[in-house]
């Protein structure tokens, strides 16, 4: 029975393009985990776009002079370009200034109102006599008052993750001017939160299986109680509040943002021409919603997120929050400001798409921090991506194809030991890989895949046909045969992780058409290596980097562009 799975993915600030922080963080798992599930058949929808609002737009239109509009365009035009670069496949990649998502999210707040989930109150906003405005959370900083950071935002800290309001904070300093800011009443709107705790603790009560660090710091939160949170603000670029009379104050970004993952849905079945197939990804009990997102975005998806969803009814709730932790450059934290960071259009200038695809699955921050290095990119590149995988599949299809006439060779039957544990090998490799991604876990996958790879290599190197096709050509054939049965059983896993090269080695193979329709089924691939069919003439997949590159590529780094 086919499944349901749809994939929400956080939406990234049109505030400046992507870094590799980005990549790791959620996108690149979201997709290897899409690919994974329509490979083997399943209903996928994935969806994300711009967050379009919030003072991340503002402070950058503001910086330059612009409207926060001509921002979210640029940004927004170059997200799509990354994704199709890097092979990123969402279903829908939209934006949370359309339409649609405002209508969408003003029947949600007008469906909370109705129901007293949403309330009215005065609350004191931070003021800032030096710049004689209300200042935005984020332009608040101060010291946390759970962890004693003394730079957490009034947003947030990013010490210890805990979602805060600004009046929460010790010692209030104003961002910009460093004047401490005095707290005037302000009426707005806020979010029963703490209606939901007993109902949250419930739904996450049966969720052993999610990682452990989105499990903890969820629980953690909710042991903490939950507050009721301010959901407008004093700003005019945003979601207008439903109802005459505010016409100063916005909905809150991040109350809406998070609204996004359905308002798209919505949106990509009215493009695909049948309005109600949303309803198949959202209403439907059996659909699993899974929501890649970094960790500093957890709160927001395991408990406000579900909090709303529950307040409206009628919606699933999230099935998973594979959340990663952070990758770092050089060992040192990604910093847009001192330009610490690998630009992703720029990689894309520099390098091929997969290598870094690579690089970022065998790393990936799963259920720790990772670091990215040149050297190790570099090292990784050519001694894993050239030496072990490309190399395999260059010998063995160069020297197929020039001994025997461009053709899978014709292997006589049976097959002897040697050929017999590989193909178990490969049949069970299929399975784990298979077995990893179902639960998520990118990083064993592929190195189960590129297990295999090396394995494939040893059994090469011990069976010779490049010997054997002096003395004994069936036997040359027999182990060529087998090895190109197993390289098409690794284009198929390895192709939700390395999708370019791995429709390359498709092609290699003499196949048309795209590497993805597949199927994930060894007896199949095996069998799909017709004895005599044509193969074609192979080229590199990889290409080996000089070691000069690392010194060159982290000697730019952090040099202002
Ligand atoms: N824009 C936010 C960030 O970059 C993420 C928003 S995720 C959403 O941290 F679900 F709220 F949209
Ligand atoms: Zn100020």
């Amino acid at each position: 029975m086919p499944e349901r799975i749809f994939i929400g993915v956080a939406w990234p600030y049109a505030n400046g393009p992507l870094h590799m922080g980005h990549i790791a963080g959620c996108y690149l798992a979201a997709d290897i985990f899409a690919r994974y599930h329509r490979m083997k058949g399943n209903e996928v929808l994935m969806v994300s776009g711009s967050d379009a609002h919030g003072t991340p737009i503002t402070i950058r239109a503001d910086q330059e002079g612009v409207e926060p509009s001509v921002i979210l365009d640029r940004y927004h035009a170059q997200f799509l370009d990354t994704w199709q670069r890097l092979g990123i496949t969402f279903d829908l990649f939209t934006t949370t200034h359309t339409e649609n998502h405002q209508r969408v999210v003003q029947d949600i707040f007008k469906r909370l109102q109705e129901q007293d989930y949403i309330y009215a109150d005065t609350m004191l906003l931070a003021h800032c006599a030096g710049c004689s405005r209300f200042l935005p959370d984020r332009y608040v900083e101060g010291t946390c008052p759970r962890c004693g950071n003394d730079r957490a935002r009034g947003d947030q800290c990013d010490n210890c993750g805990h979602t805060l309001d600004p009046i929460e904070l010790v010692e209030p300093r104003c961002s910009i001017c460093n004047e401490t800011p005095d707290f005037r009443d302000s009426e707005h709107f806020f979010l029963r939160l703490s209606a939901f705790e007993q109902s949250l603790l419930n739904w996450i009560g049966d969720k052993e299986f999610w990682r452990p660090n989105v499990a903890n710091s969820t629980r953690g939160f909710l042991q903490g109680g939950l507050k009721d949170r301010a959901i407008s603000r004093d700003l005019t670029w945003g979601v207008p509040l439903p109802m005459e009379g505010y016409e100063g104050k916005r909905i809150y970004v991040w109350f809406e943002a998070v609204i996004g993952y359905l308002s798209a849905a919505v949106e990509w079945a009215e493009r695909s021409g049948n309005p109600d197939a949303w309803e198949d990804f959202w209403k439907d009990a059996e659909t699993k919603a899974y929501y890649f997102i970094g960790k500093d975005n957890i709160p927001f998806h395991s408990i406000i997120w579900p909090a709303m969803i529950m307040a409206y009814g009628g919606l699933n709730l999230p099935y998973d929050v594979p959340a990663n932790e952070f990758l770092s450059l050089e060992n040192r934290k990604f910093s847009t400001s001192q330009n610490w960071a690998l630009w992703v259009p720029d990689y894309l200038d520099r390098y091929d798409p997969d290598p870094l695809r690579y690089m970022l699955s065998i790393n990936m921050p799963e259920t720790g921090d990772t670091d990215f290095s040149w050297n190790e990119f570099v090292r990784r590149n050519n001694d894993e991506l050239v030496a072990t995988y490309g190399n395999l599949v260059n010998r063995v299809l160069r020297f197929t194809y020039r001994n025997f006439d461009g053709q899978v060779p014709v292997a006589p039957a049976p097959p002897e030991d040697a050929e017999v544990a590989l193909l178990d090998s490969a049949r069970q490799a299929m399975a784990d890989v298979d077995n990893s991604l179902y639960h998520t876990r990118f990083r064993a996958g592929i190195s189960r895949a590129f297990a295999l790879a090396q394995e494939s290599n040893r059994y090469l190197d011990s069976r010779a046909p490049w010997q054997s096709i002096k003395t004994d050509r069936a036997d040359a054939a027999r182990s060529l045969g087998t090895a190109i049965q197993v390289l098409n059983c690794l284009k198929v896993i390895l192709s939700p992780y390395l999708p370019f090269t791995s429709q390359k080695l498709h092609e290699f193979l003499g196949f048309d058409g795209d590497v993805s329709s597949e199927p994930w089924d060894f007896d199949a691939l095996v069998a799909g290596i017709k004895p005599g069919a044509p193969l074609r003439n192979p080229s590199a997949l990889y290409t080996k980097l000089d070691a000069a590159v690392a010194e060159q590529e982290a000697e730019q780094l952090g040099v202002p562009a």
